[in-house]
C-alpha cells in the first residue's frame, strides 16, 4: 500500500514508521529538514521536505497515496491552528485521490485526554469531555469523522493513551527523573493513567489504515488501569538509588505547568472494544510490570541518539 505519513520523526510517528516499513508498505513521509529526510531515506522511505503549515509543500505527495496517517503535531501556541490546516490539506488530498476511483483512508491522531476524567470504563462511544489542554481537539475529530460519512473516503481517529517504550514521552521522563533522584507526582497519585506500548500502538495504526472496514474512533490502551502511584513506585524501585517522590498539589502544578498539569492529574479507565474487534491485541499489559524492560529500551535509545 502507498502510505503518506506525517510525524515520522516523532514519538508516535516513528513507531508507526517502523511498523509500516516492517509491513513492506511504500511510505512517503513529511519531514522538516534535509537531515531528517536523509534519516528516513535510509529506511527506504520517500521523504518530502515541508511543513504542516505550508500545505503546498506536501499536499501533492499525499494525493498519490492510498492511506494518509497524520501523526505529527506542532507543540507550540499555534499547534491547534496548524493541525487544523494540516487536516484540511490532507483531507483535501485524500478526497481528490478518492474522486479518481481509488479507495483511500485517512487516519487522524487524537488522544484519550479528550475523554477527560472518565466515569466507569470509557469505550470508544463514551462522550468526550476534554481536559482544557485539548479542548480544541473534539472539533478536529468531528471534521475528520464527518469527511468519512460519504462513500468517497474512509476516515478514522486513533486515541492513544500515554505512550511508553523507547526513549521518549512521559514514562521515559519518569525513568529519567527517578535516575536523577526526584520524581514529582501531581496530587496523591491514586488517579489511573491509560497507557499503551509504542509498538502495540503502531500495530493498531497499521490495522486501521489497511483494513477496509477500519473507520470511526479507536482507543489504544493496554487496559492495565494502573494508578500513577503504582507506576511511580515500580519505577522508583528499579532505580539504582531510591528517588524522593514529591507530591505536588494540583494548584502548584497548574501554576508551573498550566493545563498540562490537569491532563496529568486525569483519572482515566479506558477500553478499546473497537480496536480489539480489529484483532488488535497489545503485547505489553502494564508499565509497572515492565519497568526493567522499559529501562533497557530507554538506555538503548539514549545511547543510539
Ligand atoms: N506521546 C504520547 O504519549 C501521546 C499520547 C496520546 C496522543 N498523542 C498525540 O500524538 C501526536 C504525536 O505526538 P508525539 O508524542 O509523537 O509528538 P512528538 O514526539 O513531539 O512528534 C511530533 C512530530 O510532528 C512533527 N512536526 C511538528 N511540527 C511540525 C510541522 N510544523 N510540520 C511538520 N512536522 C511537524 C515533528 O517533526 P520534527 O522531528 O521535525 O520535530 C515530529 O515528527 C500528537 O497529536 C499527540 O497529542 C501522543
Amino acid at each position: 500500500m502507498r502510505i503518506f505519513l506525517t510525524g515520522a520523526t516523532g514519538y508516535v510517528g516513528s513507531a508507526v514508521l517502523d511498523a509500516l516499513v516492517r509491513g513492506a508498505h511504500e511510505v512517503t513521509a513529511l519531514v522538516r529538514d534535509p537531515e531528517k529526510a536523509e534519516r528516513v531515506s535510509l529506511r527506504g522511505v520517500q521523504p518530502v521536505i515541508g511543513d504542516l503549515s505550508a500545505p503546498k509543500s506536501y499536499a501533492q505527495a499525499a494525493e498519490t497515496c492510498d492511506a494518509i496517517i497524520h501523526a505529527a503535531y506542532e507543540s507550540s501556541k499555534r499547534g491547534p491552528q496548524v493541525d487544523r490546516q494540516a487536516i484540511d490539506a490532507l483531507l483535501g488530498a485524500a478526497i481528490r485521490h478518492a474522486a479518481k476511483g481509488h479507495p483511500v483512508s485517512f487516519v487522524y491522531t487524537s488522544g484519550v485526554w479528550v475523554l477527560g476524567n472518565t466515569s466507569g470504563k470509557a469505550a470508544e462511544d463514551a462522550p468526550v469531555r476534554p481536559t482544557p489542554l485539548v479542548a480544541w481537539r473534539p472539533d478536529h475529530e468531528r471534521l475528520v469523522l464527518d469527511a468519512g460519512r460519504g462513500r468517497t473516503l474512509r476516515t478514522a481517529i486513533v486515541r492513544p493513551g500515554i505512550v511508553y517504550g523507547g526513549g521518549r514521552g512521559i514514562i521515559s521522563d519518569l525513568l529519567k527523573n527517578a535516575a536523577n533522584g526526584l520524581v514529582r507526582v501531581i496530587g496523591d497519585g491514586r488517579n489511573h493513567w491509560a497507557c499503551v506500548y509504542d509498538r502495540d500502538l503502531a500495530d493498531l495504526y497499521l490495522r486501521v489504515a489497511t483494513n477496509p472496514d477500519g473507520s470511526g474512533v479507536y482507543h489504544a490502551t493496554d487496559e492495565a488501569d494502573e494508578r500513577v502511584a503504582d507506576i511511580v513506585g515500580a519505577v522508583a524501585r528499579q532505580a539504582k538509588m531510591e528517588p524522593d517522590v514529591r507530591h505536588v498539589p494540583i494548584e502548584e502544578a497548574r501554576a508551573k505547568m498550566g493545563p498540562y498539569a490537569d491532563a496529568l492529574a486525569l483519572n482515566q479507565i479506558v477500553r478499546g472494544q473497537r480496536a480489539r474487534a480489529l484483532g488488535w491485541t497489545p503485547t505489553l499489559h502494564s508499565v509497572a510490570g515492565n519497568v526493567a524492560r522499559l529501562l533497557e529500551e530507554f538506555r538503548a535509545k539514549r545511547e543510539a541518539a
